[in-house]
């Protein structure tokens, strides 16, 4: 049979790591036993109770039926909790929070319910790959906005101003920001909501990694009168490495969440009781929990520092999150060009900057999710291939 695929998909192609983690896999089937120091899963366990209260729950027989399709009221008054103990954010657990599968299924979701043919959304350059390709499959147009090391890779707002932005209907922010670990402090969101106001956007905020060695946590919505213009995305991914269990939740002013879930409740069905119940416990985790997490990352930094450093890369060490980001060597045409020499020579998976767009060419990032040695073992390899 022939069949074609739909134009909305004529622009996304298969995501870079689906497509690059079957070539690692094919290397490995060869024997090559390729380090990957690319994606940022979170290898150390969720917590304990986590994983209590979900073999406890998933005991109970009456607990594997359809849920609700906003979450249970004990995962969403969880989430209003830890927002306003962590980010001293107030948030009506009942309208304002809905749980989800991941923060990457929001992201679609937000497109989807907003943006269509006509319609453009702004996007950073470089960022998560998502933002432009649910921009794209939603019919809008992405328009990248430039970041860059020099404006500490904050946009430039009285730039964007001075824009046609008549077309545009949603600005992606993400801060600390991925790939680059770069932080926005409270004056930047003051002028991105006034910004946000000024041009009639709907200021979309991606905020999965500010707990990662990162000492004061901000959200969006903390900036007084904020909830008119953003949503704010958030994970349990990174925070209580939970990234398989799919999920993460959306917070904002109740219009938004009722026009979101009209689309989210005619993609899926709720998702597991005992997951969600298991899921609240973490929200109730003492400081401990993120002081220790925190202090393995820590460590592992300082390897990867040194594996940066082997590279001849620089970076700086004011950067936050999951991920060394750090400035390849001029005598390289781009960051593809050191991975592919580093994963064919070295053995070694390291994560391409231009993958997060043309602002990332000359940069390469490296995950904190792998263990000292495994960092260290890279070290050895890396060393042993001339730079
Ligand atoms: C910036 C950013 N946003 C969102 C996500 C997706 O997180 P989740 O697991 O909640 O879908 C990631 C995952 O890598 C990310 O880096």
């Amino acid at each position: 049979m022939q069949v074609t695929i739909a134009d909305r998909l004529q622009q996304t192609e298969e995501y870079y790591f689906s497509k690059k983690l079957s070539q690692i896999a094919e290397m490995n089937k060869n024997g090559a036993d390729v380090l990957n120091l690319g994606i940022g899963s979170p290898d150390l366990p969720p917590p304990p109770i986590v994983i209590e209260t979900l073999i406890k729950e998933s005991q109970n027989p009456h607990n594997h039926a359809y849920q609700k399709y906003t979450g249970t009221p004990e995962l969403r008054n969880a989430i209003s909790d830890w927002y306003q103990r962590e980010y001293h954010v107030s948030l009506d657990p009942e309208k304002e929070i809905l749980p989800l599968i991941g923060s990457k299924e929001g992201i679609m979701h937000i497109c989807m319910t907003y943006l269509q043919a006509g319609d453009e959304a702004l996007v950073p350059n470089p960022g998560y790959p998502s933002y432009a390709a649910a921009v794209n499959l939603s019919g809008a147009k992405a328009r990248f906005y430039n970041l860059s090391e020099e404006s500490n890779w904050l946009p430039n707002l009285e730039e964007l101003s001075k824009q046609d932005l008549s077309r545009v209907k949603i600005m992606w922010v993400n801060y600390p920001h991925m790939p680059t670990g770069a932080k926005a402090n409270r004056d930047f969101f003051v002028a991105l909501v006034k910004f946000a106001k000024k041009h009639q956007i709907l200021l979309c905020h991606d905020n999965p990694y500010s707990f990662i060695l990162n000492e004061d946590q901000l959200s969006l919505l903390s900036i007084e009168g904020s909830k008119e213009v953003v949503l704010e995305l958030n994970s349990f991914s990174k925070t209580f490495n939970m990234a398989g269990w799919r999920i993460g939740m959306l917070l904002g002013a109740s219009e938004r969440i009722s026009e979101i879930l009209r689309f989210k409740s005619n993609m899926d069905s709720g998702m597991f009781y005992p997951l969600q119940i298991a899921a609240s416990k973490a929200l109730s985790l003492k400081q401990n929990w993120y002081n220790d997490i925190n202090s393995e990352y820590k460590k592992r930094r300082v390897k990867v520092y040194e594996v940066m450093d082997a590279l001849k890369c620089t970076y700086s060490k004011e950067q936050v999150g999951m991920f060394v980001w750090a400035k390849i060597p001029d005598h390289y045409r781009d960051s593809y060009e050191l991975a592919d020499k580093i994963l064919d020579q070295a053995h070694v998976f390291i994560t391409p900057g231009g993958i997060f767009g043309s602002q990332g060419n000359r940069y390469i990032r490296i995950s904190l999710c792998a263990k000292e040695s495994l960092f260290q073992n890279a070290l050895n390899r890396i060393n042993s291939v001339k730079q």
